[in-house]
């Protein structure tokens, strides 16, 4: 009853015994996985799980016949043993013997006795390298314990990307030590709209993350094999920090941090200055993340502020370029050089297809699967993270009872239906350009920690399958282990979404959902889905 589903599952005869007695052993690559699951395991037992021969011992061991996320699990009376091609390998193996016991095993407190293993083998391997979460903090912000808290659902589900959204016009959540006042004025907005169109709720809201912070969440993700991707949002989405420092803006009134939800026509000048005042800020933005791959975001960027800037045109004279989308890619590339100089490799979002695409970059595909399928047959490496099946800050019901419904919907079963690679590339070379994927978060509309738990869960389970488990689907199988897993959840405290629909405390009475938005967000989804087409 393992989610996401194993490769290989064969029941075996008899059963291994879990108590206070038994021991963690490791070979010395392998201390901190041991350590981690001596950390999961101990208080269930209710007593200290030691290394060393105990009454029955989980082994952790590698074999170089293993690619490093594959595993073996193998649990039988005499002991469990497993092994991996990696670290990673053996922590995803170790995940999937917490399922294996009773949901109980997922509280931070004693189960009240032995704990009882099935026997059984496993072998198991991820589909795909990239199996991500955009978590967006910038929109709302997430208090850091709440962040650790994602990222250990998200390791529990054998995830290993998680997408930092830290940017955006609402709010600049990354301490910056060259530039306080990103944070000091740009983290920091006076009131949000209620719902996409709402009122406004009177009520300031903010945070960010110190750089101690930041630490601190990479290296925790670092123990449960996730890479935190960055993302600093250019050149639009910036209205924050145009807000902290008005001369990388357009205009010469001052902006605020921006209150309201859609994309926004304030963005970014293209002065070298600018330019240079955005790699500083990357500078301590690659000392904090040591991934290789870094966002830059390059989405919905409005070009009204750049076709009136009498400094955009001529630079555009100057440069030899032809308008202001070229003017974007010309900015991008600027980014991907400096990040290419240091190592890393440049994502950005499908729009920076547009005018031209710097070529290590990897793109983000997530206007249906518009870039996805131009990019891979281009030749770049692509992310899949369609709007049309993984965005799940949209509805997950048809009815308008869903609380702050938006977007169009996506139901459990839809994301379970989710293949990554697009339909267009299957069976074509290009279909190998597929990282992988990664739900959304978006969080215009997900105010609060128990909101994101129900936005969020169970469709990351679901969406865990289609990056982890084998292409075939079987969908009354998943929901048998759903029956399963969802106590797991409940143990840890998650307060998901009934399939049934919202419990009454769930509803949110005062944010109607609108018929109308609701075919319009459809009417955009089918022109992306068949521009692809034309
Ligand atoms: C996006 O949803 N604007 C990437």
């Amino acid at each position: 009853m393992i989610v996401p589903k194993p490769v290989r599952y064969e029941i075996r005869q008899g059963r291994f015994v879990l108590d206070r007695d038994t021991s963690v052993t490791a070979s010395p690559p392998l201390g901190e996985v041991a350590s981690w699951l001596r950390g999961e395991l101990s208080p269930v037992v209710g007593g200290e799980l030691l290394p060393g021969p105990g009454s029955g011992t989980i082994t952790l061991g590698l074999r170089d016949d293993l690619p490093p996320e594959a595993y073996r699990l193998s649990v039988a009376g005499d002991g469990v043993v497993i092994e991996g091609g990696g670290p990673a390998g053996v922590f995803y193996g170790a995940q999937s013997l917490r399922q294996l016991l009773p949901p109980a095993a997922f509280r931070k407190a004693s189960a009240g006795g032995p704990l009882v293993l099935p026997a059984v083998l496993i072998e198991d391997e991820p589909r795909f390298g990239w199996r991500g979460c955009i978590l967006d903090v910038a929109r709302h912000f997430m208090v850091k314990q709440d962040v650790l808290r994602f990222i250990d659902l998200m390791a529990l589900h054998k995830l290993n990307v998680l997408h930092l959204h830290l940017t955006d016009d609402q709010g600049w959540r990354v301490e910056i030590k060259r530039y306080p006042r990103l944070t000091e004025v740009g983290a920091w907005r006076k009131e949000s709209q209620t719902g996409w169109n709402g009122p406004m709720d009177g009520r300031p809201h903010g945070g960010y993350y110190t750089q101690d912070d930041i630490r601190e969440i990479v290296a925790y993700a670092a123990r449960r094999h996730i890479t935190v991707v960055p993302e600093i949002d250019l050149p639009g989405h910036t209205q924050a920090a145009i807000a902290a420092y008005p001369e990388l803006g357009n205009l010469d009134t001052p902006l605020e941090v921006r209150t309201t939800w859609g994309v926004g026509v304030n963005v970014l000048n293209v002065e070298e200055s600018t330019i240079a005042f955005f790699q500083n800020v990357f500078d301590e933005v690659l000392e904090l993340f040591p991934s290789p791959y870094v966002c830059v975001g390059g989405d919905e960027c409005r070009k009204d502020q750049w076709r009136d800037s009498p400094a955009a045109r001529r630079r555009i004279r100057e440069l030899g370029l032809r308008d202001e989308e070229e003017l974007q890619s010309w900015l991008i590339r600027r980014f991907d050089d400096y990040l290419a100089e240091r190592g890393r490799r440049l994502v950005g979002w499908d729009e920076i297809l547009e005018g031209g695409l710097a070529p290590g970059a990897v793109v983000a595909s997530w206007r249906g699967d518009l870039g996805a399928v131009s990019a891979a047959r281009a030749g770049h490496d692509v992310i899949t993270c369609p709007n049309t099946s993984v965005y799940f800050d949209y509805r997950q019901g048809t009815g308008e009872e869903e609380p702050v419904p938006f977007g169009t919907v996506l139901t459990l079963e839809d994301v379970y239906a989710f293949d990554p690679i697009p339909g267009e590339l299957r069976d074509d070379p290009a279909e190998a350009r597929v990282l992988g994927s990664q739900c959304g978060l978006w969080s215009e509309l997900i105010d609060s920690n128990r909101h994101m738990d129900y936005m969020a869960f169970p469709r990351v389970a679901a969406f865990a399958e289609t990056v982890w488990s084998p292409p075939a689907r079987d969908l009354a199988d998943f929901r048998l282990r759903l029956t399963a897993h969802l106590p797991r959840l409940a143990a840890v405290g998650v307060e998901y979404r009934p399939e049934s629909g919202p419990l009454p405390w769930q509803t949110r009475p005062g944010v109607p959902g609108r018929p109308e938005d609701r075919a319009r967000w459809q009417a955009k989804i089918d022109a992306w889905t068949s521009n692809i087409r034309s």
